[in-house]
């Protein structure tokens, strides 16, 4: 028998209905949401994961023989796996939850790179850096007398690899570098950085926070060592997200903070580590976000995620085409491969005087450095305007977007 043919059209109206805070009306004007690369909004039932675990079985987990406790550990374990199958990591034991991609970063540099970093050693970011990228690496060689160095970046915001080489030299003991870069939405070509340095077996860490909800996250295929996210920036709580680690590095490194949870016994002579990935997840961990994470990922299951990426990427060529057209905006972050982050800048107007007209429209946006100051510094701008997207977001929106910051430029350019 013939199949049906099944039509894959993504059915944005319908999606939306499944985000309640989008039918809120800040000054009672619909809420135009462009402000996805700092926080994704969340699904009903993300929310309903929270409310749920707290109000019918909130209990500590792995600690109790009661049924709450067993419940609520249940639920609890079966994320790890969630999220293993999310990035398609091998192992659920390569999967450490942390507080998000800040402090996954931090947890390496702690680690990792305190054990494996020393004196005269460089460790290798890119230009496009968020802060959380760039400061746990320059506390790192600040403690360890090492050096960072930096990939540089051209005009578009993108990577110059020239040099990639040379910066790969025998110094040269960790790179950790951004998929998407916040402030740009450059995609990076991780696959030739990611060669390049196992050829000289230096290991990578890959900062997935703004790539894990618009892109097909394949650890696996991308052979990245390690691998942070936040669960916020993919329609999950905040306060969570995740470090996967290649386990035969993760088995070789120091804990991260000691306390219950990440030890197997602990005596006044000496104490031994629990196993990977519990030696790194000191604490009562944090029940409900996992949770909720986990029905993040099931929800992203849930949905048409070509369909969503299509629009996404309707959605910024749509905005950066009607941009194109203003003569008083330029578009910082140019690049080929990019995501559906447009950041700009206004002729002879403020980022934040633009943001605060919008915002009085309800229409969210963020205005300055994003977190990523010498990004900035090496446009030469004190900030941008940033629009980011996500697959509830309509040409609509983008319509309303356009006519607003049009009124804006023409009231408030000096
Ligand atoms: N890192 C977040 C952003 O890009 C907060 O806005």
């Amino acid at each position: 028998m013939e199949q049906p043919l099944v039509k894959n059209a993504f059915d944005v109206l319908e999606v939306r209905k499944d985000f309640p805070i989008l039918s809120e009306l800040p000054y009672g004007k619909p809420l135009v949401y462009f402000d996805n690369a700092a926080t994704s909004q969340k699904p009903q039932v993300v929310i309903d994961a929270l409310v749920n675990y707290y109000t019918h079985y909130n209990a500590n987990v792995h600690r109790g023989v009661h049924f709450l406790s067993q419940k609520a550990s249940d639920a609890f374990d079966g994320v790890r796996e969630k999220v293993r199958g999310f990035i398609n990591a091998a192992s659920e034991r390569e999967i450490i939850f942390v507080r998000g991609t800040t402090e996954g970063v931090n947890l390496v540099a702690a680690t990792y790179g305190r054990k494996n970093i020393q004196q005269g050693d460089t460790i290798l970011v890119s230009a496009m850096e968020h802060h959380s990228n760039i400061v746990p690496w320059q506390l790192l060689c600040e403690e360890k007398g090492a050096r960072l160095n930096v990939i540089p970046m051209n005009d578009r915001g993108e990577l110059v690899l020239d040099t990639l080489d040379e910066l790969l030299n025998d110094n040269c003991k960790f790179v950790s570098i951004t998929h998407t870069a916040n402030s740009l939405g450059t995609i990076n070509p991780l696959e030739t950085v990611i060669a390049k340095a196992h050829e000289r077996n230096i290991p990578v860490l890959v900062d997935g926070a703004q790539a894990v909800a618009h892109e097909y996250v394949d650890v696996q295929a991308l052979d990245c060592d390690f691998f942070v996210f936040s669960a916020h920036k993919m329609l999950g709580p905040t306060g969570i997200g995740a470090v996967y680690g290649k386990l035969h590095l993760l088995e070789d490194m120091p804990p991260y903070h000691g306390g219950g949870e990440m030890i197997k016994s602990v005596s006044f002579k000496g104490t031994t580590w629990n196993d990977v990935p519990y030696k790194f997840e000191a604490g009562t961990p944090n029940i409900a976000d996992v949770i909720a994470m986990g029905a993040a990922i099931d929800y992203w299951n849930s949905i048409d995620r070509v369909g969503a990426h299509e629009q996404e990427i309707e959605l910024l060529n749509y905005c950066t085409s009607l941009l194109a057209d203003i003569p008083a905006v330029r578009i910082i972050g140019t690049a080929k491969n990019k995501a559906a982050v447009i950041s700009f800048v206004v002729d002879k107007v403020n980022a934040m005087d633009i943001g605060m007209f919008l915002d009085t429209k309800g229409i969210a946006v963020r205005t300055g450095q994003h977190c990523a100051e010498p990004v900035m510094d090496w446009f030469g701008i004190p900030g941008t305007i940033r629009a980011s997207f996500m697959f509830y977001n309509t040409k609509e929106e983008i319509d309303f977007f356009i006519e607003q910051l049009k009124k804006a430029i023409q009231l408030l350019a000096v």
